[in-house]
C-alpha cells in the first residue's frame, strides 16, 4: 500500500495541521517516562515539517471524555487536557509550544500570522461533538486553520473521527513519516505466509473475532493469553472461577478453537485482583472463587517451544493483568525470551509496548507498533476509512 508522502513538498510558509496520537498515559499529571513512545515516535515529521520551513498545528486527543462522563460527547474534562503533552513534547523538542487552550475557532487569525517554524498544540479534540461523529461541517471548520493536512497518527487510523477522515475532504492530504513505516512494517505480516506466529492478549475476544478467524488462516500458531485466555478456556469446560470472561462469546470462542491455537496449561490465580498473594495451578484446578491472572510457567515454556521455531513473531496485549505488578511475570518472561529468538518481531498494543521500555528492550524489537486497536484492525486486512483517503490510487 502506498501512501502519499510529505517528502516532495514544498512546504515554505505552508501552515500544516498535522494529525499525532498523543494519546499517551499521564501519571501525576505528567506523561511518564515509559508512556512517551507516541511523542517519540512524531518527531522526524514535526522536524521535517519545522526544517521546510512550514508552521505546525497540532491536532490530538487524549483519553475518552466522553465516554468517561456517561454523557454525550463535546463536554472539556478538565483531567483530558493535552496541556501535560505539550510539555513532553517542548522537551523532546527543544523549542516552545504553543498551547491553544480554547475553541479552536478563536485562533483562525492567530494562524494566518504563525511563522515558518512556529509549532502550535490545540486542545483535546475530542472536548467538541464533531469529533468522533465524523461530522463534515466540523472537519471543515477545523481545515480553516491551515492550508494543508499531514495524518501520522497510526493509533487513530482506526477511527473515522472529523479530524482523521472528514478534514481530507477539506485539505490536501498527506501521510506523515510514522504513519508511513507502522503501513510498511504491518504489511509484511499480512504478506508472511510461513512461520508466522501470533502471540494475543488483552481482555475480550467480541472484538477480536475477525482478527482471530485471519490469523487461524494465515499463522503457524496462534497463541493466546489475558482474559481472552479465561472465554476459551471456559469453552473448553475448564473451571475459571470468578475470572472475567465474554460469556456471550463462549459458543464463539469454542468454534474458534483450532489446533493452531495453543492454549494455557497453567495459570497464575488469586482472590482479588489487587492481591499481594498469588498461587500457580493446573488450568483443570482453578478453584471456583479464584481469578485467573496470569500465564503459569508450564505455559510460558509450551509457548516458548513454538516461538522458537517461528520467522515472525506479531505480539499485541498483555498475558496477565498488568494493573498489579504480581501478573507481569507472565507477559515479561515471555517477551524476554522471544527477544532472544532469531525471529522477527512485531510489537503493539500500550501495555505491552510499556512493559517493553520499562525493561529496556525496545531496540531489540524489530517494530514497534505506536497501535493497540489499529494495529489490530489494520491486521484484520480491513479498509480503514481514514488510511484509505491516503493511498496512492
Ligand atoms: C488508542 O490509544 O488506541 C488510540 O488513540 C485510539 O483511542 P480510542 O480507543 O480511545 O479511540
Amino acid at each position: 500500500m502506498l501512501l502519499r508522502s510529505i517528502n516532495n513538498l514544498a512546504l515554505k510558509n505552508q501552515r500544516v495541521l498535522l494529525r499525532l496520537d498523543l494519546n499517551v498515559p499521564l501519571k501525576n499529571g505528567q506523561v511518564p517516562k515509559n508512556g512517551q513512545e507516541r511523542i517519540r515516535r512524531a518527531l522526524p515529521t514535526i522536524k521535517f515539517l519545522l526544517n521546510k520551513k512550514a508552521s505546525v498545528i497540532i491536532v490530538a486527543h487524549l483519553g475518552r471524555p466522553a465516554s468517561q462522563l456517561g454523557g454525550p460527547e463535546g463536554r472539556v474534562v478538565k483531567k483530558y487536557s493535552l496541556r501535560p503533552v505539550a510539555l513532553a513534547l517542548q522537551k523532546f523538542l527543544g523549542r516552545k509550544i504553543i498551547f491553544w487552550p480554547d475553541n479552536f475557532e478563536k485562533y483562525f487569525e492567530a494562524s494566518k500570522k504563525l511563522k515558518p517554524g512556529q509549532i502550535v498544540l490545540l486542545e483535546n479534540i475530542r472536548f467538541y461533538a464533531g469529533e468522533q461523529k465524523g461530522d463534515k461541517k466540523f472537519a471543515q471548520k477545523l481545515s480553516g486553520l491551515a492550508d494543508i493536512y499531514v495524518n501520522d497518527a497510526f493509533g487513530n487510523i482506526h477511527r473515522p473521527d472529523a479530524s482523521m477522515l472528514a478534514v481530507t475532504y477539506y485539505l490536501p492530504s498527506y501521510a506523515g513519516f510514522l504513519l508511513q513505516d507502522e503501513v510498511k512494517n504491518l504489511s509484511t505480516v499480512l504478506k508472511s505466509r510461513q512461520g508466522l506466529a501470533f502471540v494475543l492478549g488483552g481482555a475480550k475476544i467480541s472484538s477480536k473475532i475477525n482478527l482471530l478467524k485471519k490469523f487461524n488462516k494465515i499463522a503457524d500458531h496462534l497463541l493466546i493469553g489475558g482474559a481472552m485466555a479465561n472465554t476459551f478456556l471456559s469453552s473448553q469446560n475448564y473451571e475459571v472461577g470468578r475470572s472475567v470472561i465474554d460469556k456471550d462469546y463462549i459458543l464463539t470462542a469454542k468454534k474458534l478453537v483450532s489446533p493452531k491455537m495453543l492454549l494455557p496449561l497453567d495459570v497464575v490465580v488469586a482472590s482479588s485482583l489487587m492481591a499481594n498473594i498469588s498461587q500457580n495451578v493446573p488450568v483443570d484446578k482453578v478453584p471456583k472463587n479464584a481469578y485467573i491472572l496470569d500465564l503459569g510457567p508450564k505455559t510460558i515454556k509450551y509457548y516458548l517451544q513454538y516461538l522458537k521455531k517461528a520467522k515472525l513473531i506479531v505480539w499485541n496485549g498483555p498475558l496477565g493483568y498488568f494493573e498489579n505488578k504480581l501478573f507481569v511475570k507472565g507477559s515479561k518472561d515471555l517477551l524476554t525470551a522471544i527477544l532472544k529468538t532469531k525471529a522477527k518481531t512485531i510489537i503493539g498494543g500500550g501495555e505491552t509496548v510499556e512493559l517493553l521500555k520499562k525493561l529496556h528492550l525496545e531496540k531489540k524489537v524489530t517494530f514497534v507498533s505506536t497501535g493497540g486497536g489499529a494495529m489490530l484492525e489494520f491486521l484484520e486486512g480491513q479498509k480503514l476509512p481514514a488510511l484509505e483517503r491516503l493511498k496512492i490510487k
